[in-house]
């Protein structure tokens, strides 16, 4: 069954799974994502039975617009195969989907088994027809299972952040996007002017972290800042797509410039 989580374990990415005139992905066993990220894997396992809900109050729903945006920028449309890497809980997955129809084919790939079961959860409760076009796969977005030139367009919302290793990240977006086709990543905007990182810095202590304190989350959430901090500015992320061998990078500050949007074309 589409979406079943006993399917993902192994990748089994049975062939019959796909329309005849698309080619398999790589059949390939999950291996164990390296230790460094197991501590990022563990901090995902542990939010996800409340990241939606404290997405939406930590962004007053805006987040649901800029993902709204990611999707518009990947340039999907109907009948595409695409893949949205590092999905979470599915909220630019199901989007995807919408965009693509049923005669398209979505992939949604996350490491955390428990956000994609909670993912796989919100697809079996929204029941539309269309979110039978989505496999969930549990993987690494540093070692796609999936050959190369394999989607139309991409999609990564607040992943690139987390990854332990970026430039791989983006070569193996690269690698299986087609040539032609968009990548488009959403995450924190990396602000250099002092204001908008005073105020941003302001937000996590002041907002982000004490309301995530309620569900007992202080100290997952506290790792925001750091990794923001640690994280690329818009010139930056423009450069490591080039870098990486993407033909165009543009980076878009959205959200009163708390977030921005990368989109590489390949
Ligand atoms: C902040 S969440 C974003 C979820 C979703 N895309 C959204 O926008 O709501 C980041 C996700 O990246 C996943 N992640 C981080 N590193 C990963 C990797 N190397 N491979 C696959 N998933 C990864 C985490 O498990 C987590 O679900």
């Amino acid at each position: 069954m589409k979406g079943d989580l006993l399917s993902m374990a192994s990748l089994q990415l049975s062939p019959t799974n796909f329309p005849s005139c698309w080619p398999a992905p790589v059949r390939r066993r999950c291996q164990p994502v390296r230790c460094a990220a197991g501590e990022r894997q563990a901090l995902f396992d542990r939010i996800a039975p409340v990241y939606d809900n404290l997405n939406d109050l930590l962004s007053l729903g805006q987040h649901r617009i800029w993902k709204r945006m990611t999707i518009s920028w990947s340039g999907a449309k109907l009948g595409d195969r695409v893949l949205d890497l590092c999905c979470g809980s599915g909220d630019l997955t199901f989007l995807l989907s919408e965009k693509v129809g049923s005669s398209g084919k979505v992939f949604g790939l996350d490491f955390s088994k428990e956000q994609l079961s909670v993912a796989s959860s919100r697809q079996s409760l929204r029941a539309r027809p269309c979110f039978e076009n989505i496999e969930w796969i549990e993987g690494d977005a540093l070692d796609l299972p999936f050959p190369d030139s394999y989607f139309d367009a991409i999609t990564m919302g607040y992943g690139l952040r987390n990854v332990v290793d970026r430039e791989k990240s983006m070569r193996e977006m690269l690698r299986v996007v087609n040539s032609g086709s968009r990548i488009s990543v959403l995450d924190f905007n990396k602000s250099l002017q002092p204001l908008s990182s005073s105020f941003r810095d302001w937000m996590i202590d002041n907002a982000i972290v004490p309301v995530a304190s309620s569900y007992g989350l202080a100290e997952d959430y506290a790792y925001l800042k750091s990794s923001i901090n640690d994280f690329l500015t818009g010139a930056e992320l423009e450069k490591l797509a080039l870098d990486a061998g993407f033909s165009n990078a543009q980076y878009y500050e959205i959200g009163a410039g708390l977030m921005g949007n990368l989109v590489a074309t390949r």
